[in-house]
């Protein structure tokens, strides 16, 4: 039978611990401490140490000073390590820890609150731990536990909830309620405990149900009187919310004091087990959008007109420094409308990007217009100019003037766009840039998007930003984005009843979803930042692969290229393409999503029919190419995940 110590006999889970496990030893800080506590401990020759840390913040305050904080709160767990560092019985630690710290690498960290603090001197904990387990080579299970409720802990907000139900009671929430959390029952942490106990298990869990929900909605479902509840409104102290950044985070605690804990910590390489899948690029929500969409429904603004929608559109142009600007349903509904307002219609000629995502061409279409094909360049997957101006000789020959091209930035990258244009003005074409998925990305510092005649973006759940769907088309001429808007709004006309001239859509964004699109839009740059972080780390590791490139472009000296990163992409000097479904096929059974690139328009089907210019560039991309997870909330836990994995897996194509 296993012999388990537990340190830590405050802590709620300590003594739910040891209610339904019978071979436990608990021992409190004090015990630590006392001069009898290895021999104890030698006696026991427990097999497992369940370490429940205890920080006493309420001791400290925003002005105690910092060494102090930090000298108190791992005085404990140093000399525990001292202590049983003789002690050869032990096999297993499991250290319990906060979820919290799953988004500590991906945000910012403003605030030197307690809750910071706090986040701050768990992730110091873990990486004593790390280290202690990596030199003893003995297993390490960190279980980053989500909000307990239950048995001994009368603090939790659940179990003020049930007090306030019972006895009418005032209760105070120090959030504004909006937060998602994800409560479990302490027995369940109990149980997930007793499998580590029993298992073979090391790594990082997150321990929760999987199931979250707002206090606001906890409290609802309670049916307690809303007018006991008092919010506050400051979220800084928000477990949930607090973020924060290793770089700051290094700069206010100095890890190198700790024998340099934390770059053993990073390179402690265990074999993480990841939870949740890890999809190619989801939304990355923060609590800014939470109170923008509370305040927009506050407002009553619950259609496609609102103060939000135009505040948007302004925000945007702040942003690129640059024109005018429609905000609209879709990244499509911006190219149609873009195409309608250049004339396109029945038969005219529209030259298009193959390779990209089919919304690029499908507007086309709409307009009953036919779409002519062009392939990419190797180095900026975008239109190829050469291949462009080939076709417009050709064209011009046959007395063909189409009306428009539509050039697309593809994953993040901005294509070549100063060549483009200038082929454009010289047979007198327009250009539609359609940047759905390179906000934020640059040349020479100009925004992508802002080159052409009209620019589009996207705002849908894989892109960079999100508002849950949404679009928005700019242009340097306000009569265009009048046009674009009136187009958008159903054409209805300057008129105290409805009147209506010419055919009218219904495109434009909803107000709602505008809110959500403007807290994004604000965090733009730090989400660059972040698939910028993952695009290193995924170039750092490919660099041993000679059958592997990474795709990236940066430009010449003349034009600096600045990509958003939105997806990290590699293309295989040599696969086949079943090869690289049964790879997509073998990482996809380990939880992680990847995918081949963007199969080329002239491949498509649908435009079996239509002109194609090229060298076949956009058909090896498709065939050997490969879009890696590149969100910007990954953990560095995660992209380990996937850098195991891809090891485990990658050594087949070298
Ligand atoms: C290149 C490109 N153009 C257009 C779109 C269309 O945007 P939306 O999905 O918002 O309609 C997308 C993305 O979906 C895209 O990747």
């Amino acid at each position: 039978m296993k012999k388990i110590v537990v340190i830590g006999k405050r802590s709620n889970l300590s003594r739910s611990l040891k209610d339904k496990i019978t071979n436990i030893h608990l021992f409190g800080s004090s015990d630590v401490l006392s001069n009898n506590f290895q021999k104890k401990i030698k006696d026991i020759k427990p097999n497992i140490i369940i370490y429940n840390s205890f920080f006493p913040l309420n001791k400290f305050n925003e002005k105690t000073n910092l060494d102090e904080i930090i000298k108190q709160t791992t005085f404990v767990s140093n000399i525990f390590l001292k202590k049983i560092s003789a002690i050869k019985s032990v096999k297993k630690i499991i250290l319990s820890s906060s979820s919290a710290l799953k988004n500590l690498f991906i945000s910012s960290f403003e605030n030197k609150n307690k809750r910071s603090l706090y986040l701050s001197l768990k992730l110091l904990n873990e990486q004593m731990l790390s280290k202690y387990c990596n030199d003893k080579k003995i297993d390490l299970v960190i279980a980053r536990l989500f909000n307990l409720y239950g048995n001994y802990d009368n603090s939790s907000i659940i179990y003020k909830i049930i007090q306030s139900k019972q006895n009418n009671k005032k209760i105070h929430i120090y959030n504004n309620g909006f937060f998602k959390r994800d409560f479990i029952h302490t027995n369940d942490v109990v149980d997930s405990y007793i499998k580590f106990i029993d298992t073979k298990s090391s790594g990082i869990f997150e321990v929760g149900t999987g199931h979250s929900i707002t206090i606001n909605e906890l409290i609802h479902l309670s049916g307690i009187k809303k007018s006991l509840v008092k919010f506050s409104k400051s979220n800084t102290l928000e477990v949930a919310n607090s973020e924060a950044d290793t770089e700051k985070l290094k700069k206010i605690i100095d890890v190198n004091k700790f024998s340099k804990i934390y770059s053993y910590f990073t390179s402690y390489n265990s074999d993480y087990i990841i939870i949740n899948s890890i999809n190619l690029s989801i939304p990355h929500i923060k609590s800014a959008e939470y109170s923008n969409v509370l305040e927009t429904l506050d407002s009553n603004w619950v259609s496609p007109v609102g103060p939000q929608i135009n505040q948007l559109e302004i925000d945007l142009s702040n942003y690129n420094n640059f024109g005018y600007c429609a905000a609209v349903t879709s990244g499509t509904a911006a190219i149609h409308l873009a195409l309608i307002n250049l004339g396109v219609g029945k038969n005219d000629y529209v030259i298009c990007q193959s390779f990209t995502f089919v919304a690029s061409a499908n507007p086309i279409l709409y307009q009953q217009a036919k779409p002519i094909f062009i392939d990419s360049e190797s180095d900026t997957l975008s239109m190829d100019p050469k291949a462009l101006e080939y076709c417009l000789i050709n064209l011009k020959k046959k007395n063909i003037k189409p009306k428009a091209v539509i050039v697309a930035h593809i994953y993040g990258m901005p294509g070549k766009i100063y060549e483009l244009l200038k082929i454009c003005r010289k047979y007198k074409v327009k250009l539609i840039e359609d940047s759905a998925e390179t906000l934020g990305a640059s040349i020479n510092n100009i925004k992508c998007g802002t080159f052409g005649d009209i620019g589009v973006y996207s705002f849908n759940g894989n892109k960079i930003i999100t508002s849950g769907g949404g679009g928005a088309v700019i242009s340097k001429k306000q009569s265009d984005i009048k046009k674009i808007k009136s187009l958008s709004t159903q054409s209805r006309e300057n008129y105290i009843y409805y009147h209506h001239k010419n055919i009218g859509y219904n495109y434009r964004m909803s107000n709602v979803l505008a809110s959500i699109a403007r807290a994004q839009l604000k965090d733009l740059d730090n989400k660059i930042r972040n698939r910028k972080k993952n695009f290193i780390f995924y170039k750092k590791y490919f660099k041993k692969f000679s059958n592997i490139n990474i795709m990236d472009y940066n430009g010449s000296s003349k034009f600096l290229h600045k990509s958003n990163y939105w997806f990290t992409n590699i293309l295989f000097n040599k696969i086949k393409f079943n090869q690289l479904l049964g790879l997509i096929e073998d990482l996809k059974k380990e939880n992680i999503e990847t995918r081949p690139l963007w199969k080329p328009m002239h491949m498509q089907p649908i435009f079996k029919n239509c002109q194609y210019y090229g060298n076949n560039n956009s058909e090896k991309f498709f065939q050997r190419g490969l879009s890696l997870p590149s969100s910007s909330n990954l953990t560095i836990y995660e992209l380990k995940y996937i850098k195991s994995k891809l090891e485990k897996y990658l050594t087949k194509y070298e």
